[in-house]
């Protein structure tokens, strides 16, 4: 049952030192390229790093976090705000039989056409899609018997910048201006086997009945 696969997930910081097998690292991508996406825009770039030296400068840009460097393998997540240019949002509009002039009408609709509100809101709906397809991967992960850790603490346009250290990373991955990093996904064996320990919020202040402050009584 999926319900017990995402139980038994945890974030997982330390590792083997053991491969993970090719196949298996690009069923974890295939679970990522699969997923969702508004209008199947898939505004995102999946980045599998294996290269110790690359590993080393991410985790700078994770101000130093060791499992970063530690990890057999790190997908770098990237929000890629070109999605939403008409070039690149009209082709799979178009894949998706949407003709000219319909194609012509979403890009007048704010509501469906993120430019049209800005920068800000460009980079926010980016995000949203990207995390979706990162908790996809990490579930295949997990039914692999692969751990992971989402790493959101990183230097980019959402958070603090480190203008020198962004321009190298974006160097050695081979990005432009509008691909964001947003998200890297550590991966490998976990060191040893720990309890699941879901710290989290009482269910009932998270989970309504029709509206909130309705108790889930079933
Ligand atoms: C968007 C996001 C960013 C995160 N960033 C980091 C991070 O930079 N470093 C880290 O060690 N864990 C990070 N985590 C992992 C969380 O700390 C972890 O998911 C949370 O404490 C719940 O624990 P669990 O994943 O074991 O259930 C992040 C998780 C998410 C969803």
């Amino acid at each position: 049952m999926l319900l017990d696969l995402i139980e038994k997930r945890k974030s997982v910081r330390e590792y083997l030192e053991k491969d993970i097998p090719k196949e298996d690292l690009k069923k974890i991508l295939k679970a990522g390229y699969l997923a969702p996406s508004w209008m199947n825009s898939q505004p995102w770039k999946f980045i599998l790093v294996k290269n110790p030296e690359t590993k080393t400068l991410l985790s700078q840009l994770s101000g130093n976090q060791p499992h970063v460097k530690n990890a057999n393998a790190l997908i770098v997540c990237i929000a890629d705000k070109k999605g939403w240019s008409k070039e690149e949002f009209g082709k799979v509009l178009a894949a998706r039989g949407i003709g000219e002039s319909g194609r012509e009408k979403i890009f007048n609709i704010p509501m469906f056409y993120p430019p049209l509100l800005g920068e800000d809101k460009v980079l926010l709906r980016t995000v949203e899609q990207v995390t979706y397809a990162v908790s996809y991967m990490m579930l295949e992960a997990k039914d692999l018997g692969i751990d992971s850790c989402i790493i959101g603490a990183i230097s980019n346009e959402a958070t603090v910048r480190n203008e020198e250290l962004m321009k190298k990373v974006n160097e050695v991955l081979n990005l432009d201006e509008n691909e964001v990093i947003i998200t890297m996904i550590t991966l490998g064996y976990a060191k040893e086997e720990t309890p699941t320990n879901k710290i989290r919020k009482d269910f009932n202040e998270i989970v309504h009945f029709e509206r909130k402050g309705n108790k889930i009584d079933f």
